[in-house]
């Protein structure tokens, strides 16, 4: 695998970003979106709640008032960044009513820290029948202490509290750069927030906030999922635009004896030798390895030869990928939310279906190194977060293309 290509705006940063928009009349502008059908979900809630949509290639700019708060069930249901919908429609209209938000099944994904998080402030959470309705006369500052730093929780928090009567302490707040993407956005539109990035972040209300456009941070899960195929394949890639004062926990495990890393202005160079060293992994929260890099570097641990480890504490039930990884020839035990992967006996291609979206990612990387053709199905979840993923691999060299059943 070898070439350059360029890494664009994070999946996790652009879909908040986005929310925020409703925050002000004013237009908001998120530059270098990716296209990826989240996005494109996202749009959708946004232009069924009577706001304007612009995109021009990569840049999308969102203005006007929301005309209602109810978000249509077929939309909220198949998204769970709907959910950022929660914090930004409670600041501007006091009122929100969606699905209970889809996404991966990755998990149970509750929502009880975004609505502790919200009742401090003085929101009214109603749950049933599938739906969620929360209502505000007008919020008000707290100290909220989250039980767990959820990334979610956090953006929804702090755009709750941008324009609420006092200030907001979110207190063990998740620190994702993703999360700071958001901050630096509302700072431009006028929010007076500190912390971001830190386990504090404090948010004193402004009576109103203003347009403005931002980028955000570079997607680094992206990033690191072409590392895992050129781990995996052997090669040299130029990733333009990554940044890896980001990345430290995502480079971390392919570095090694086989690996070259060099960090140059703005882009960062992989090189490997195809020859995988086992390693020993564990998810957690940033700064730790993220848990959406557990599927596709758990497919570098299949070519790994000897016993690797990967120990997943995010979400509870995201280990789908294993089960098809095993069809590939992989031989990996699971105990608990640990997964044993032994590397020696070597993988071959095989008929394999996604069912999430960075497990998808895995297989795609698994496939990518296996001996002979491999068909993957449920490319549905994988265009949820990467661009055209066979167009970027095949690009970069990869034996990878896309056939329309
Ligand atoms: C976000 C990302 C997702 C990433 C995840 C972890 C977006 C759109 N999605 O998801 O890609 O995998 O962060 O980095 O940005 N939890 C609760 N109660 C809650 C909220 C969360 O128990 O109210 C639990 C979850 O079930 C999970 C853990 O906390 O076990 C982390 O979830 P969270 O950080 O909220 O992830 P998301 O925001 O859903």
């Amino acid at each position: 695998m070898c070439g350059r290509m360029t890494v664009h705006g994070a999946k996790n940063a652009v879909l908040p970003m986005l929310a925020a928009s409703v925050l002000t009349p004013a237009p908001v502008t998120v530059r270098d979106c990716p296209h990826i059908t989240d996005v494109e979900d996202m749009l959708g809630v946004l232009r069924a709640l009577g706001v304007e949509v612009t995109v021009t290639d990569r840049e999308i700019t969102v203005t006007g008032s929301p005309a209602c708060t109810d978000i249509p069930p077929g939309l909220a249901g198949g998204m769970r960044s709907s959910v950022f919908m929660l914090g930004a429609l409670l600041s501007r209209c006091g009122e929100v009513e969606l699905a209970s938000p889809g996404g991966c099944r990755i998990g149970a994904r509750p929502l009880d820290i975004h609505f502790d998080g919200l009742e401090r402030m003085g929101v009214r959470v109603e749950c049933g029948d599938g739906r969620i309705l929360c209502t505000a006369d007008r919020l008000h500052g707290a100290d909220i202490v989250l039980r767990y730093p959820s990334v979610g929780a956090t953006e929804n928090l702090v755009m709750a509290a941008v324009c609420a009567e006092g200030v907001t302490r979110i207190i063990g707040a998740a620190r994702e750069p993703e999360i700071v993407s958001l901050v630096r956005l509302l700072r431009k539109m006028g929010a007076d927030i500190a912390g971001e990035g830190s386990p504090v972040v404090t948010v004193r209300g402004v009576d109103e906030l203003d347009g403005a456009s931002a980028t955000p941070s570079p997607d680094r899960i992206v990033a690191g999922t072409v590392m895992a195929a050129v781990a995996v394949c052997g090669g040299r890639v130029e990733l333009s635009g990554a940044d890896s004062s980001d990345m430290g926990a995502v480079i971390s495990p392919f570095l090694g004896a086989h690996t070259f890393l060099i960090e140059h202005g703005g882009a960062i160079t992989f090189e490997s030798d195809g020859m995988l060293s086992p390693t020993d992994v564990c998810t957690g929260p940033y700064p730790l390895f993220p848990t959406d890099m557990q599927a596709p570097f758990m497919a570098c641990q299949c070519f790994a030869a000897g016993m690797s480890s990967m120990r997943e504490t995010v979400f509870e039930d995201r280990f789908a990928h294993v089960a098809e990884l095993r069809r590939m020839g992989a031989r990996i035990a699971v105990a608990g939310n640990t997964a044993f992967v032994d590397g020696s006996g070597g993988m071959r291609g095989s008929v394999i279906a996604a069912s999430d979206l960075r497990g998808g990612a895995g297989l795609a990387v698994a496939a990518l190194g296996a001996e002979g053709e491999s068909i993957l199905s449920g490319t549905v979840y994988i265009d949820r977060g990467y661009e055209d993923m066979a167009k970027m691999f095949s690009s970069l060299g990869g034996k990878i293309s896309r056939r329309r059943v």
